[in-house]
């Protein structure tokens, strides 16, 4: 059983373990299906009773989600989103960090273990010096916005999470929510995938949060769902990689 809080004098996550009979919960045995899928989703609704599991799953720390769904909602959405996208394709600095973490070949994506392989966005997987050159066409500030467009138009929802304050406990309470809402999804056979334009770019969170009906507060993620095809997955690091 773990316990977890923000530890502010030490400025980190605290975790205390106790020992407790084995159980396994359906989030846990999601935990290796869970991935972000980047493709377009069937444009059904959810039922009343998914969309209730998923409010449950990100319930708790102070977080508040906000289920937008139905065409107006999501194309007002969506207006955020190609907002957002246009500055960040504009944006030099983005564009390159983008490049950076994307793993044009498989060869790459398996040995670095990280990042965001270039299949799971539904693009070839080719040879990183080619990759890149084509990356440098194809990514454009239309062919983003009309992708995302498909996107947003083919999802069942868009979930914002809204942390209680502005630092880093308030944050790190979004993941979690944000990870027990993804784990919940994948228990249901939903996708999920992030958009995050309207909060990453910071010009356009004070009207985002106005739309949500929350003027003054920070959305923190942006999320949409929907039942689709999985797409190739990203690939993670083996945990001792990554816990000391
Ligand atoms: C805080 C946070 C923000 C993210 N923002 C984006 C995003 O804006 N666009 C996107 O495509 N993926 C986003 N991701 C998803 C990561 O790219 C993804 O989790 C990573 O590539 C690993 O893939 P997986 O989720 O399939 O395991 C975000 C993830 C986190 C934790």
């Amino acid at each position: 059983m773990a316990q977890a809080a923000f530890d502010v004098s030490r400025d980190a996550m605290r975790i205390d373990l106790e020992a407790t009979a084995p159980a396994a919960s359906p989030l846990f045995q999601a935990i290796p299906q869970r991935q972000s899928t980047r493709g377009q989703y069937d444009g059904n609704p959810l039922s009343a009773g998914d969309m209730r599991a998923l409010e449950r799953a990100a319930s708790g720390g102070g977080v508040q989600l906000i289920l937008l769904s139905g065409k107006p909602a999501l194309e007002r959405a969506l207006e955020f989103v190609v907002e957002g996208n246009r500055a960040q394709v504009r944006d030099k600095a983005f564009v390159e960090e983008l490049k950076a973490w994307i793993r044009f070949s498989a060869s790459d994506a398996v040995s670095l273990g990280d990042g965001l392989y270039s299949a799971s966005s539904g693009n070839p997987s080719v040879p990183s010096w080619l990759g890149r050159r084509m990356f440098n066409v194809f990514f454009t500030e239309k062919g983003e916005n009309d992708k995302y467009a498909k996107h947003v138009r083919s999802s069942a929802g868009i979930a914002v999470f809204v942390g209680a304050g502005d630092g880093k406990a308030g944050w790190l309470e979004v993941g979690r929510a944000y990870q027990r809402f993804a784990l919940q999804a994948t228990a249901l056979g939903v996708r999920t995938a992030h958009l995050n334009q309207p909060v990453e770019v910071a010009a356009l969170r004070p009207a985002f949060a106005s739309f949500l009906g929350l003027p003054g507060r920070r959305p923190d993620l942006v999320v949409r769902f929907g039942r689709g095809p999985t797409m190739p997955p990203s690939l993670r690091r083996p945990v001792q990689a990554v816990l000391a």
